[in-house]
């Protein structure tokens, strides 16, 4: 990819943010798509104010910001993907929305070699790749969260991925900054595999009164040398994306040591969808700060 080369993201939720942020701090011309301009516009809006305050702490200075935002345009129609060189896919984890973003993109791209990516978590590529007329140009590319400061990137082969397919996702990684592991497609992959039953885990020992959440999350820090507890983090995904992600690994399985617990189902129910509705295992305030010693 060249700096000429244009980086179409659909979704601009807290990853499509990220991503459309970091692909812009590399270089790339980001279009950020939403299902309302409206949307996409608030999701650039948010970018801005995060470099904002990247400045206000001296991190980068305002020149950066001006030009990254520069790269960043908004957009709700597929159509403005027409010139894209490569899509990242980063809307809500469901099969049928992923199904039909890439159905539109398939159609929308006009580029020859043109790669389409998904975010997704845990759903197949395989899967996503065959509704397209070109399911050897599709790839997963799961970044982790936050986007701008968690170095890894996983890429997913899905059993019809060319092996150009996979170079150019890689390049563009590498551009981006981060570091790579590769997994076959398989649900979860290699890091939601290892994550969902340990949050799904936590969530069991907090329904039968084993601890309490602010117990748990000390014990996964402190005892488990994790950076954070499971409820911070799970506060931090959004609880409706980890139940999203479980629902996919119970089904895709068919093994009921992935069943996502009560607890997380009436909390997704409820709306208390962690740092992102400002209530979930804790409440946050609306810049998504944790407020002290407010567990739900
Ligand atoms: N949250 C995490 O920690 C995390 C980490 C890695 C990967 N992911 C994956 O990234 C994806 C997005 O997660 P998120 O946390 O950003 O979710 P989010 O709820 O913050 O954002 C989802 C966005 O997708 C948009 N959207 C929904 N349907 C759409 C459509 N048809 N066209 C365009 N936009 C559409 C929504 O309006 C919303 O802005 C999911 O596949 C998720 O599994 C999430």
């Amino acid at each position: 990819m060249t700096d000429e080369q244009l980086f179409g993201v659909v979704g601009a939720g807290q990853m499509g943010r990220g991503i459309a942020q970091v692909a812009a701090q590399a270089g790339f011309r980001v279009v950020l798509l939403d299902t309302k301009v409206e949307l996409a516009e608030k999701g650039r809006a948010r970018i801005d104010s995060g470099l904002a305050r990247l400045v206000g702490k001296g991190k980068i200075d305002e020149a950066a910001r001006v030009a990254t935002m520069a790269r960043i345009a908004s957009a709700g129609d597929f159509a403005a993907l027409a010139g894209a060189d490569f899509l990242v896919e980063a809307a809500t984890e469901n099969l049928e929305v992923k199904l039909e973003i890439f159905r539109q993109a398939d159609v929308a791209m006009k580029k020859p070699g043109a790669v389409l990516a998904s975010n997704t978590s845990s759903i197949s590529l395989t899967k996503i790749a065959a509704v397209t007329a070109r399911p050897e140009q599709v790839i997963g590319m799961h970044f982790m969260n936050p986007v701008p400061r968690m170095q890894l990137v996983e890429l997913v082969r899905a059993l019809q991925t060319s092996d150009a397919t996979f170079e150019a996702t890689r390049a563009a990684a590498e551009r981006m900054g981060k570091v790579l592991v590769v997994s076959k497609d398989a649900p979860g992959f290699l890091v939601n595999r290892m994550l969902i039953p340990f949050l799904n885990e936590a969530c069991f020992t907090l329904q039968e009164g084993l601890g309490t959440a602010e117990d748990i999350d000390t014990a996964g820090r402190l005892g488990l040398n994790h950076p954070m507890g499971p409820f911070e983090l799970a506060d931090l995904i959004g609880l409706d994306t980890v139940l999203f992600i479980a629902e996919v690994l119970h089904r895709e399985f068919g093994d009921d040591k992935y069943r996502p617990p009560s607890i997380l189902r009436n909390y997704v129910a409820a709306g208390w969808l962690g740092r992102k509705s400002g209530r979930g295992f804790y409440r946050y305030d609306e810049r998504g700060r944790r407020l002290e010693g407010a567990a739900a």
